[in-house]
């Protein structure tokens, strides 16, 4: 038998329990022994609930317990999280985490001390919810120089441009919608400005480089000025508007960004919709391979978390290797990223577009029968740099949305 805890009973917390409890015969038979929650943590009382018998309210209790050799933490946010998560590694318990902010700020130092008392610290949940690709990046994909990830990596942004796709509703409408139905926060700015996309970026893209890549160098946009009028633009160009957050190597150089992005159906990520997640990994001797799922969500979560609680135990007195050292990996400046633009444009087609030709050259119109009183275009590949000094000179520009 084999003690753990759990950190935070909350929808994370209250799924791993249920998930460990649920598939009892086949967890302990995966994790080669018999798994027994010895204690949960969390602030609140849960009176009725079987949990109450193991509830613990004070931390110290399960860190100076010796029997306690694998912990879960799944109570999100940097502090007590680092606290606790830190002071476990070093007391020689393995911690399993779901905890995106805390593997994006302190993952690389926690591996290490993790490395240091040949424990493991495992984050599979953190990224793509109950979709396995922690574990793949770092066990499977290890033959290849992998050219780029690109991943739609939030359920709750990917809900509302596929609602605004397919419904034609502006985005406001949606995300009231979304916040009524549980799948937005009350303050969802974590979601629509990229933050959570840019952590989960920040974590796939250091895992592949293994380096660490800070997430507050990457440029991050949200889709909060996305509107039911580009995706008019976007349906007549048979294409979608998805949330990337995308890491990619070009010319020696290492691109990572967050940002709203023009698809057309030959992307593998095109039909990616809903709060579902995907994530395409191209290398340069494997190809294309993507991984696809539930993002969010208690027990698509919990399964990721207690598929790292088996692997703990599997891997009790041996430090499992993830290459993701402390040294930064640097970014390219942003301003060089290349890429083909869609901008929307306000005002009469003939008087702009011989100054848009001059200025952008070989652009590509687009024009709706519904809207006389704007036009949109596309441009050729060019710098993000060279897209600033070209708009500049044109006025009207209503917006712009990159295109792949
Ligand atoms: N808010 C996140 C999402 C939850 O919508 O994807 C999972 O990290």
């Amino acid at each position: 038998m084999i003690n753990i805890a759990v950190l935070g009973y909350g929808t994370v917390g209250s799924g791993v329990v249920e998930v460990i409890n649920t598939n009892k015969a086949i967890v302990n038979k995966n994790a080669g022994q018999k798994i027994n929650i010895k204690y949960v943590l969390d602030l609140r009382e849960f009176p009725g609930d079987p949990v109450m018998d193991i509830l613990v309210h004070d931390y110290d209790v399960i860190l100076n317990d010796p029997e306690v050799e694998v912990i879960a933490e799944v109570m999100g946010g940097i502090e007590p999280a680092y606290t606790f998560v830190k002071s476990a590694l070093e007391k020689g318990k393995s911690v399993c985490t779901s905890n995106k902010e805390l593997v994006a700020a302190h993952g690389p130092e926690l591996l290490r001390i993790a490395k240091e008392h040949n424990r493991n610290f495992m984050f599979e949940a953190s990224v793509g919810g109950g979709i396995p690709i922690i574990r793949p990046l770092n066990q499977s994909v290890t033959a290849d120089d992998v050219k780029s990830i690109t991943g739609i990596l939030n359920g709750t942004t990917n809900y509302i441009l596929t609602k605004m796709s397919k419904q034609g509703l502006d985005f406001d409408t949606v995300l009231k919608e979304a916040q009524a139905l549980g799948y937005a926060e009350r303050n969802p700015s974590a979601d629509v400005d990229g933050f959570d996309a840019c952590r989960k970026i920040a974590i796939l893209s250091s895992l592949a480089y293994g380096k660490n890549v800070n997430y507050e160098d990457i440029y991050t946009e949200g889709i909060t000025k996305i509107s039911d009028i580009d995706f008019k633009y976007a349906n007549k160009l048979g294409r979608s508007i998805k949330l990337f957050g995308k890491a990619e190597k070009k010319d020696g150089n290492f691109y990572v960004f967050v940002a709203p992005v023009m698809i057309d159906e030959n992307n593998a990520l095109y039909s990616v919709n809903g709060v579902f997640n995907a994530i395409l990994v191209d290398g340069n001797v494997v190809g294309n391979i993507m991984f696809y799922g539930s993002g969010a969500g208690k027990l698509p979560t919990a399964s990721a978390v207690v598929s790292d609680i088996i692997a703990a135990i599997r891997n009790l007195n041996t430090n499992v290797a993830v290459e993701w050292t402390e040294e930064k990996l640097e970014i390219a400046d942003f301003s060089t990223s290349k890429k083909r633009f869609f901008v929307r444009v306000s005002g009469n087609i003939d008087e702009k577009l011989a100054k848009i030709n001059k200025v952008f050259r070989n652009v590509l119109v687009i024009k709706l029968e519904e809207l006389d009183d704007e036009f949109a275009f596309m441009t050729d590949v060019i710098s993000e740099q060279k897209y600033e000094e070209a708009a500049s000179q044109i006025d009207g520009i209503i917006t712009r949305i990159r295109v792949e």
